[in-house]
């Protein structure tokens, strides 16, 4: 074993996302997908409802730095609809990709099997955000939803919808945010690039979901690990396929 203690510089989570080299892309005909997740101590995602109260501002710094490297934010319709998505960048954040000649936002990605959409949650009504939504089923848009395009997919495969983001939209980076339901998918069909896992210092216990969900997965899949970072009490693990 090894002791974390590391007399080297400190790395802010905007160098952290710049060592990703997201622009690189990612292989088989599908984008780069870097996944954040946090959880406690004990591995539950989320304390009374929400991951909000395992956050750190680092982590914050870490999930907002990443939104606004990538092509493309990925997330299930749980968690958009648990977290209430909306204002997903900062103004400062919106310039400088404008300024890098990007869209303002990352393209907004989410799949659903059943065609269950959370469209009341306050992203769908953004106007200049652009959200691509994947379902198995025909759905349509209420009204008020804006800049929203569905692609009817059988099964909702994750596989599909990354090809698809790349092929119909030049997606070459996903950060995908979760939740549970929608990493285990990804990994389930190995296309997990990289994780990044903020470890909160609580305990939390009960009945509230854990990083992943659903069946066990096969092997399981294992990742390398290739940074340590902390801040205050909250660790950063950043593992690689
Ligand atoms: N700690 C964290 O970092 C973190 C991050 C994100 C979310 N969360 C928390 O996690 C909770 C939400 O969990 P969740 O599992 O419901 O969220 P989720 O993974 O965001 O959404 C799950 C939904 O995604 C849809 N889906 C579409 N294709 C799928 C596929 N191939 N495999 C699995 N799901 C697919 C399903 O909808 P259909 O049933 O319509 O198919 C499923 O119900 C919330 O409490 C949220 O706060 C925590």
């Amino acid at each position: 074993m090894r002791p974390l203690r590391d007399p080297g510089a400190d790395v802010t989570a905007e160098e952290l996302v710049r060592g990703l080299r997201l622009a690189a892309g990612g292989r088989g005909g599908r984008p780069r997908v870097v996944a954040i997740m946090i959880a406690s101590v004990d591995g539950r995602a989320t304390v009374e409802g929400g991951s909000t109260k395992l956050g750190h501002r680092e982590d914050r710094a870490l999930l907002r730095g990443l939104r606004a490297a990538a092509d493309c934010l990925l997330a299930g319709t749980g968690t958009i609809g648990a977290e209430g998505y909306a204002r997903l960048l900062d103004a400062d954040q919106r310039a400088a990709r404008e300024a890098a000649g990007r869209p303002a936002h990352p393209l907004v990605a989410t799949l659903t099997r059943s065609g269950e959409v959370p469209w009341e949650t306050p992203v769908f009504s953004e106007a200049g955000v652009r959200k691509q939504v994947y379902s198995g089923v025909p759905v349509t848009a209420p009204a008020g939803v804006t800049d929203t395009t569905v692609e009817v997919i059988p099964g909702a495969g994750a596989r599909a919808a990354l090809e698809h983001l790349h092929a119909a939209h030049g997606i070459r980076s996903v950060a995908c945010e979760g939740g549970p339901g929608l990493l285990r998918a990804l990994l389930a069909d190995d296309l997990v690039d990289d994780l990044l896992l903020t470890l909160a210092p609580l305990l939390v216990g009960g009945e509230g979901p854990t990083s992943l969900s659903g069946p066990a997965l096969e092997g399981p899949p294992r990742m390398g690990l290739h940074d340590v970072l902390r801040a205050d009490d909250h660790l950063f693990l950043h593992y690689t396929r």
